[in-house]
């Protein structure tokens, strides 16, 4: 009998649900897991609890029902200090990040607070910023910087720290296409366990393995990502569009947006196929002769 070893699961959420102190109910028995360096893709329409389930899986919001258990540690009161080492988040909106005078101390916020001796400190730093594309930046205000910018240090002030797991709230929503591609190429050179909550499904589509699908505070769907996110069906009966290129493409699209194709790259792909298909009729053909 062959004894297949089961990945290590990072992330694994039980029976967990919440209702906020104003007696809004956000999440409701929700229940997954995630394996060690898996990149999974969580969506779901606005209110359906996405950003209230990332902001549990750091302590920021303390689970009162369920269990939440990170790297085999179940999270609570007196290991949640530790656990935010080991996850880290980046909020939708930078304001919520940011709040140093430089650009430099808001990314080496989190490596001192480790307590990492200052020249560590000064190297983290610089690759955080180098991995976003915006070395050099260290003396600026961050309050000066542009929307896309501002999101870019919110993603090196995570960095920084190095965290196993990575929790992103919309890293692609309001960036213009250089921002919103360099982004993506950014978390695609991570090797850290991601969850991305986000309404950018081709860009979950390139980048993730997973997905989860939530409505009113539960999850209605979990899955493969192409699978998830190209049931145009399960989409639009929770609130959600297809993006158009799978409504043009079909099953293409995946292909296309994965290997980032443009119009020029998918014409040479199915040109191949059909080479490919052709040739195999005339051997099929031959054999028969
Ligand atoms: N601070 C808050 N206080 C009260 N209700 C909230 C708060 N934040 C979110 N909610 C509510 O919780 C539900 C889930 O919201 P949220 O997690 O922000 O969803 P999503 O991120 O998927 O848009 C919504 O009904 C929302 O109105
Ligand atoms: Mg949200």
């Amino acid at each position: 009998m062959i004894l297949m070893a089961s990945k290590k699961k990072d992330v694994v959420v039980k029976n967990l649900s919440y209702i906020y102190p104003d007696d809004t109910p956000a999440l409701h028995d929700v229940c997954f897991e995630i394996s060690k360096g898996e990149t999974v893709a969580l969506v779901g329409q606005n209110g359906a609890g996405k950003s209230t389930l990332l902001l549990h899986l750091n302590g920021v919001i303390e689970n009162e029902n369920g269990c939440i258990t990170i790297a085999g540690i179940a999270l609570n009161k007196k290991n949640v200090r530790d656990i935010r080492k080991k996850v880290g988040v980046v909020f939708q909106d930078p304001d919520d990040q940011l709040f140093m005078s430089t650009v430099f101390d808001d990314v080496a916020f989190g490596p001192i607070n480790m307590g990492f001796s200052e020249e560590k400190v000064k190297k983290r730093v610089h690759i955080a910023l180098q991995k976003v594309g915006l070395a050099g930046f260290e003396e600026r205000c961050p309050h000066h910087l542009s929307f896309g910018e501002k999101k870019r240090i919110s993603v090196a002030t995570v960095l920084s720290m190095k965290p196993d797991i990575l929790l992103l709230d919309e890293p692609t929503s309001n960036l213009d296409p250089g921002g919103r591609r360099r982004i993506i190429e950014t978390l695609k050179t991570l090797k850290s366990t991601k969850i991305i909550a986000s309404h950018d499904i081709e860009m979950l589509l390139e980048i993730c393995d997973k997905a989860i699908l939530m409505d009113k505070g539960r999850v209605v769907g979990t899955g493969k990502a192409e699978d998830i996110l190209t049931n145009v069906e399960l989409l639009n009966s929770h609130g959600l569009e297809e993006p158009t290129v799978i409504t043009l493409l079909g099953d293409d699209a995946v292909f296309m947006i994965r290997n980032n194709f443009d119009s020029h790259g998918i014409k040479k792909h199915r040109e191949k196929i059909k080479k490919a298909t052709s040739e195999a009729e005339e051997k099929k053909i031959l054999s028969h002769v």
